[in-house]
């Protein structure tokens, strides 16, 4: 079943990879009535599913480890049945990029993107160079982990070389656009080269990055039209719902149509 709006259909039970949704452990939702604001957004603008990415492993959120992840998971799911809403919240991580990482990786400390598999949500610094992420996308493999690589669009060195992205995937990155990006909320470089990687074909998810409870009902609706009229309701529902599933299974994304040829 799909649902219309202003003349542009987005796929009915969407799933989020990408989100700060878990309460009072990072910089997104303060509290539990915040926490279920977002969920209640989530569930008006038509998701399904909500996979969690609390941030870890970084420099600035101390308060987060796996099993608090996994235990408010628990705790978020019970408050949406509590509210009857219809959204399934998994397990998952937001892993930052920095010295001593792959001797983390090795504690087992994390928490995959739905909670079990090999897809791993990993987050640079903006200034992070175009070598170091290439490379950990080959140790990350030799370990049997399949990184996604959250918001490229951000990072400075991409932004300077688009067309490095195709190797990036070569390499084995999996490619996680912000749907903030394509309405310029965090700028117009980041836009411009957001729509660029669009056009070409060269993400596989897009997912909100959703840190706070929106300030007005149609927040997530409007970044969603504005994908579908970017790139096609085929095209968005490969990104929006396809992919995820697929990721979720445990299987491997699907390219763009017209990278296939
Ligand atoms: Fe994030």
């Amino acid at each position: 079943m799909s649902w219309f709006s202003r003349e542009v259909k987005l796929p009915a039970g969407m799933i989020d990879i990408h989100n700060h949704v878990l309460p009072g452990i990072d910089d997104g939702a303060g509290d539990w009535a915040e926490s279920l604001e977002m969920m209640r957004s989530f569930v008006a603008a038509g998701y399904s599913t909500v996979s969690v990415s609390s941030h870890l492993h970084h420099p600035l959120f101390t308060e987060s480890s796996a099993p608090v992840i996994r235990a408010l998971v628990q705790a978020a799911q019970e408050q949406a049945d509590a509210h009857s809403l219809p959204l399934r919240i998994l397990p998952g991580c937001e892993i930052y990029y920095q010295d001593g990482l792959m001797e983390w990786i090795d504690t087992g400390a994390y928490v995959p993107v739905g909670g079990e598999g090999a897809y791993l949500l990993i987050e640079f610094s903006i200034r992070d160079t175009l070598r170091v992420m290439k490379e950990l996308a080959f140790q990350l493999q030799m370990k049997g982990i399949k990184p996604i690589l959250a918001h490229p669009e951000r990072y400075e060195a991409l932004q300077a070389r688009p067309e490095m992205a195709r190797e990036w995937i070569r390499a084995g990155w999996w490619m996680q656009l912000d749907l903030p990006s394509i309405v310029g909320e965090t700028g117009v470089y980041v836009q411009r080269l957001a729509v660029q990687m669009l056009k070409e074909g060269w993400f596989h998810i897009a997912a909100t990055d959703l840190h706070k409870a929106p300030e007005h009902k149609d927040y997530l609706h409007k970044m969603l039209i504005k994908l579908v009229k970017l790139v096609g309701e085929q095209e968005a529902e490969r990104l929006l719902l396809t992919n995820p599933r697929r990721l979720l299974a445990g299987k491997s994304l699907e390219e763009a149509d017209w990278l296939e040829d």
